[in-house]
């Protein structure tokens, strides 16, 4: 879906082949109004044939291709949810764009919530690995990419970014928690029941997002970072009721950490 005319449109427009995609997640936003995000040329998702607006609050809906830390990067503010009822292939969409047009690194960040007992609200989380609870594969149907028809994704999330994250991290004296993302569709917030067997199964965060992009990525041949904010802890753990709303603060609350966190990446990246 919607590949070809939308790759005609953002070729186009596109001022260069950024170095590095970095999608904003849900409350994490900031980037994409900052200044270099201003000075930047931002295209609304609407103007690419096939994308839709996104419809979820917090979340804008455009890439914004600007100078960021002296590199050449895309901010993709706002995505494309399953759960908006959006199929996969739009899920996916930008990251098809993202490999036709050269890019070879992508920074996903999202806001999950914190299954591990040891971690705490607000704080980051670097992506080790992932569990595809979605209930699907974007890469189920004809094979549309380049990449191959079964793809390998042992180190789906790049071990050197890792550790460029986690040198961010120190740097900054900044807590950086890593661990294994679990991805489904929402959008109700999970069981205390599932969030426990998703404990033994052995995910550290879960979240609706993320999971499908990862995998086209991959199967882009992008490099592939991850990010979680951990904006809640997940159902059950703590005896109180989740709100979207907690999620939007915890996000805002931790925006100047991210942010910083993924300046420092920027700089960081190998040229
Ligand atoms: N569950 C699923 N998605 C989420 C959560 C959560 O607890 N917090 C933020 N996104």
């Amino acid at each position: 879906m919607t590949a070809a005319a939308a790759l005609q449109v953002l070729t186009a427009k596109a001022p260069f082949v950024p170095e590095l995609v970095i999608v904003l997640g849900s409350g994490l936003g900031s980037l994409a109004v900052g200044p270099e995000a201003q000075a930047g040329l931002a295209i609304p998702f609407t103007d690419l044939p096939g994308f839709p607006a996104p419809t979820v609050e917090g979340h804008g809906g455009r890439l914004v291709f600007c100078e960021f830390e002296g590199r050449k990067v895309l901010l993709q503010a706002g995505r494309f949810h399953f759960y908006e009822g959006h199929p996969m292939s739009l899920v996916v969409a930008p990251m098809r764009l993202y490999g036709r047009l050269g890019v070879k690194s992508i920074l996903l960040t999202n806001a999950a919530g914190a299954l591990n007992p040891a971690f705490g609200v607000g704080e980051l989380m670097a992506l080790t690995d992932h569990i595809n609870f979605f209930g699907a594969n974007p890469l189920v149907g004809p094979n549309v990419g380049p990449g191959p028809r079964f793809p390998d994704m042992t180190a789906i999330y790049d071990p050197a970014f890792r550790a460029l994250l986690h040198s961010c991290a120190q740097d900054l004296g900044q807590t950086l928690r890593e661990g294994v993302y679990l991805g489904l569709t929402g959008p109700s917030y999970e069981t205390p029941a599932e969030i426990r067997a998703f404990r033994v199964m052995g995910a550290d965060a879960v979240g609706m997002s993320t999971v499908p992009e990862a995998i086209v990525a991959r199967q882009e041949g992008l490099k592939v970072a991850g990010i979680s904010c951990l904006c809640n802890m997940a159902a059950g753990i703590l005896p109180q009721a989740l709100t979207h709303q907690e999620v939007l603060e915890a996000g805002a609350a931790a925006a100047g950490r991210f942010e910083a966190l993924v300046r420092a990446f920027v700089r960081g990246l190998p040229a």
